[in-house]
């Protein structure tokens, strides 16, 4: 017989785990370091090892250890696991609505709005508040018994909390993080295992493991979107409520739902996702709106396969196939040569994409990427599109793999290639008129010299028309000139006359940046002008003068070196200095008042825009970075801040509001 105080501990050490596991993966909020936890399931391990009889199947250290099944057993669905109609424009949705209230006589309708999470569909079921069956959805009716893997998920709860009803079936989605996903190809990739498309392969297949112990090994997550079968519970108003319902009985759900009225609210609720797309790490596919009245949901009943109360208003996807209509290599500022697929035009997450990035000559090998290959082409958010494979199988008779030109496409100058290094270059410098072009075009943007009105194409008109040549050229042009260019009128070309001289009293890291001096960025270009303060002093510089600059290493010193000893840059510079840009050396009262320290910018500031508040900072010698880290020492935090502010308040980093960040500047002024 077991002692009635090792029962009582058992329990104890469960209903911990229990909370603890709760805290961390349903709340994202643990309160106990691992080692504690790791400590109360040891000890439960032990005590279960030595009492067997005190194991029940939903003991915390039931979740893995069960045995390779041989096959997964049929699943009945009670109530058929349905899936969505879906809209892929606005038309659509305006139809949608259209029916909806004509069927209900309602003036406006009132939708939960909820992401549509790209994974898999799976049924929980709950008696006595217990797990006891997971099942996946199959073809809606039958489906196949993953009681032993839907265990192993970690946020899935095995016993339900608070006030439950007594038999609860729980729809929900699982899927895998791209973090997880990534993780898991990496490992899976050492271990010569399968690698996976995307996250939503990678969680069905882990999923739908025979055997327990390799989906436990996978980061797999859960949200619950709604309820299947549920007794002994009134049903409640809204659908919103059966989710608060879910959540409270420690479920995982979705913080995004909202709920809308009325077809604007849906598109802004749209457009809202859409953009926060991109921050989630999850992938979803779409948004769905669901009538939030059960009443009313009952109303409006099925069609076939689908709810007539619900829709799901897809994203236009991030990765489409297309063909490669021939790859082109075009040359940039510093001579670097880029090819560039051509594609035949198709569109991809909201516009039509009809060229990609190869990167380099080895990338392409990597990929074998061949003219006339169909391609999967990916576009996510604002970045450029990228090719991320070939279908082989598609691929024409008569290829050939792509080797990069021995001349530029541009001058016919002699191709350059440093061995070890990636890139190929045009060895003509700035003899080069698509290096001229895109030198020019650089030193106009509005980060460098900010010369408006002097766009891509006007620079392309006035390199190849011979009335420029270099960056210097630019400030002896006329309104006489630039007016009998094609496109240009007499408005439009004093206009830029006007904008030249503006620009001409500018900043010295502003002209270090616009040069185009390779390597040197913003950020090292004002490094730059902080420590030597003239240009002078920096045209005067050695290697080793260079190089003792924090951040700067040798091979950027020696960039820089070299520029500066170049006859023909020497030339340009001293034609700028003549054509009247000025700027004020900066005094060197030795540091800056915040050198050595690192920003973090979030949310939105009210006085300033995030450029602004980033170049005040830098004035003053701050470095602004992208993301928070152990380095940072402060995060100035605007409104609506994103999850930059979570993970400092994780690493214990300062965070300034809006005030405390003016009073920062005003003192360090
Ligand atoms: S509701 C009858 N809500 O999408 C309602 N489904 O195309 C059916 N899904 O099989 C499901 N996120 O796997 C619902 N917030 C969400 C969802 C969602 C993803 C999936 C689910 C379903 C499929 C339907």
């Amino acid at each position: 017989m077991v002692s009635k105080s090792i029962k009582q501990r058992c329990h104890a050490l469960r209903e911990q785990i229990e909370q603890h596991n709760y805290r961390y993966y349903v709340l994202d909020d643990p309160v106990v370091p691992d080692a504690e936890y790791d400590r109360l399931m040891l000890e439960l391990i032990e005590l279960e090892n030595k009492y067997p009889e005190l194991v029940t199947p939903e003991s915390p250290t039931q979740r893995v250890g069960s045995k390779p099944l041989s096959e997964f057993t049929e699943v009945q669905h009670v109530i058929p696991m349905l899936s969505l109609s879906n809209a892929f424009a606005n038309d659509e949705m305006v139809a949608f609505d259209k029916r909806v209230r004509e069927k209900l006589s309602a003036e406006t309708v009132e939708y939960a709005a909820e992401t549509k999470l790209d994974g898999l569909a799976i049924s929980l079921l709950y008696e006595q508040g217990k797990l006891v069956r997971g099942a996946t959805r199959g073809d809606g009716t039958t489906g196949e018994d993953v009681t032993l893997n839907v265990k192993t998920i970690k946020s899935i709860p095995l016993r339900l909390r608070n006030k439950y009803p007594p038999r609860l079936e729980v729809r929900g989605e699982v899927y895998m993080s791209k973090q997880g996903f990534i993780a898991l190809n990496k490992s899976q990739e050492k271990a010569n295992g399968k690698i996976f498309a995307n996250p939503r392969n990678a969680a069905a297949g882990s999923l739908r493991q025979l055997d327990p112990a390799i989906t436990a090994d996978r980061p797999l997550l859960f949200f619950a979107y709604g309820s299947g079968l549920m007794e002994g519970l009134d049903l409640p108003e809204r659908h919103t409520d059966i989710l608060d319902h879910l959540k409270d009985w420690g479920l995982p759900v979705s913080g995004d739902t909202r709920v809308v009225t009325g077809l604007d609210e849906c598109f802004a609720y749209y457009h809202y996702i859409g953009k926060r797309r991109t921050k989630l790490d999850y992938d979803i596919d779409g948004v769905v709106f669901k009538v939030n009245l059960l009443r009313q949901q009952e109303q409006l009943g099925y069609v076939s396969r689908a709810p007539r109360w619900a829709i799901a208003y897809k994203f236009a996807p991030e990765e489409v196939m297309t063909r490669v209509i021939d790859i082109e290599v075009q040359v940039g500022r510093t001579g670097a040569l880029t090819p560039v697929a051509r594609l035949e035009p198709v569109p991809v997450g909201g516009v039509t994409v009809t060229n990609a990035t190869l990167h380099n000559e080895d990338e392409i090998r990597r990929k074998d990427i061949r003219t006339g290959d169909t391609v999967i082409v990916h576009r996510a958010g604002d970045v450029i599109p990228e090719v991320v494979r070939v279908i082989m199988e598609k691929r024409p008779r008569h290829t050939h793999p792509f080797h990069m030109p021995v001349k530029c496409p541009v001058c016919h100058s002699a191709v350059e290639k440093i061995e070890g290094e990636a890139i190929h270059r045009c060895s003509a410098g700035l003899f080069c008129s698509a290096q001229q072009i895109q030198s020019i075009i650089h030193f106009a943007s509005r980060r460098a010299m900010d010369i408006e009105g002097l766009g891509d194409k006007l620079v392309e008109q006035l390199v190849t028309s011979g009335l420029v040549n270099n960056v210097a050229d630019v400030y002896n042009l006329s309104v006489e000139q630039l007016a009998n260019l094609e496109r240009m009128g007499v408005k439009s070309s004093e206009n830029l006359i006007q904008a030249l001289e503006e620009s001409k009293r500018t900043s010295l890291h502003r002209f270090l940046y616009a040069l185009g001096i390779r390597e040197v960025g913003e950020a090292t270009a004002r490094e730059l002008a902080n420590y030597f303060g003239s240009l002078t002093a920096i045209q005067q510089a050695s290697i080793a003068d260079f190089e003792a600059v924090p951040d700067i290493g040798p091979v950027v010193a020696r960039h820089i070196h070299t520029f500066f000893s170049e006859r023909h840059n020497k030339q340009v510079i001293r034609q700028l200095i003549a054509a009247g840009i000025t700027w004020k050396d900066i005094e060197k009262t030795g540091k800056l008042p915040l050198a050595g320290k690192t920003f973090v910018l979030t949310g939105t500031l009210t006085s300033f825009t995030r450029d602004e508040a980033r170049e005040q900072l830098q004035a003053l010698g701050a470095k602004v970075a992208g993301s928070v880290s152990k380095n940072t020492d402060y995060l100035v935090c605007g409104e609506d801040p994103g999850s930059k502010l979570d993970k400092a308040q994780q690493l214990d980093v300062k965070v300034l509001e809006e005030k405390d960040f003016l009073a920062l500047i005003k003192d360090s002024q």
